[in-house]
C-alpha cells in the first residue's frame, strides 16, 4: 500500500480538527512496521484510512495498485474483506461464540470459502497459532493474551495480505505482549505486511522499520528526528 500526501480533516459541528497532514509512505508485503506516537497525534486516523474503514480528507491512497478514491463501494468491501485484516485494543470478539466461531465469521460473507470448509479451515488457523487446545473455548475463558490471538485468527480468516492493529497490546501484561508480537512478527516472516500503531516501546522491537508521527509530520526513525 501507498499514500501520498494523506491528510484527514474532521469537521465538527463547531470547529475542524487536524487527524493528520501530508503523510506519505510506501508499505511492502513481508514486513513489519511499527507506527508509534503520543496520545492524539493521528495514529488511530492513520490506521483506519489504511485499513478503509475511513476516508481520508486529500491525498492519494494505493492498494494493490488500485487508487482508492476511483474504486466503488462494491470494489472496497471486496478488498476489505480478501486484502485486510484488523487487530483491536479491545478484541471485539463475540462473547456467545466459541473460538473456532469467531474465528469463522469473516469467512461468512467470503463466496470463495465453501460453507462446508469454515469450521476445518478456522481450527487449521488456530493451530497454527498455538490455540489448537482452545477452539472450544468462549472468549471469557481465555487470557487477554490468547483472546488477542484469536482475534489476530479472525483476522487471518480470509487470508489477507495486509494485517493491520491499532495498539493491539495495549490491554496485555508484558508477557502477552510478547507473545502476540512474536505472533506478528511471524506472520510478516510468511509474507503478511503487517502494520501496528502503538505507543509501547516493545513493539519497536519486533519491527523492520519504526516509523514517528512528530509534530504532525510521518517520519522515519533516524532521518531527522
Ligand atoms: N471523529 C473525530 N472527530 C473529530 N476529531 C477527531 C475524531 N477522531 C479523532 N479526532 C482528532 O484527531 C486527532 C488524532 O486522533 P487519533 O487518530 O485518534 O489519535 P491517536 O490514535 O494517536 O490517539 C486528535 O486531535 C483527535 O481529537
Ligand atoms: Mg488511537
Amino acid at each position: 500500500m501507498i499514500i501520498e500526501n494523506i491528510e484527514k480533516i474532521y469537521s465538527t459541528s463547531t470547529e475542524k480538527v487536524i487527524g493528520i497532514t501530508n503523510f506519505s509512505y510506501s508499505f511492502e508485503k513481508g514486513k513489519f512496521y511499527a507506527i508509534m506516537g503520543h496520545s492524539g497525534s493521528g495514529k488511530s486516523t492513520l490506521i483506519r484510512i489504511l485499513g478503509l474503514m475511513d476516508n481520508a480528507t486529500s491525498g492519494k491512497y494505493v492498494i494493490n495498485g488500485k487508487d482508492v478514491s476511483k474504486l466503488s463501494d462494491k470494489e472496497l468491501s471486496n478488498i476489505r474483506m480478501e486484502n485486510i485484516g484488523f487487530i483491536f485494543q479491545d478484541y471485539y470478539l463475540d462473547q456467545n461464540l466459541k473460538a473456532y466461531e469467531n474465528v469463522m465469521l469473516p469467512m461468512l460473507i467470503n463466496k470463495k470459502i465453501d460453507r462446508s470448509d469454515r469450521k476445518n479451515k478456522a481450527i487449521d488457523l488456530l493451530n497454527n497459532i498455538g490455540l489448537g487446545d482452545r477452539v472450544n473455548h468462549y472468549p471469557k475463558e481465555l487470557s487477554g493474551g490468547e483472546q488477542q490471538r484469536v482475534c489476530i485468527t479472525r483476522a487471518l480468516a480470509n487470508n489477507p495480505d495486509y494485517l493491520l492493529g491499532d495498539e493491539p497490546t495495549g490491554n496485555l501484561d508484558e508477557e502477552n505482549e510478547i507473545k502476540v508480537l512474536e505472533t506478528l512478527k511471524n506472520l510478516s516472516l510468511n509474507g503478511k505486511c503487517v502494520i501496528v500503531v502503538s505507543h509501547s516501546n516493545e513493539v519497536k522491537n519486533y519491527a523492520d522499520e519504526v516509523l514517528f508521527i512528530k509534530n504532525g509530520k510521518l517520519v522515519v526513525e533516524n532521518e531527522g528526528n
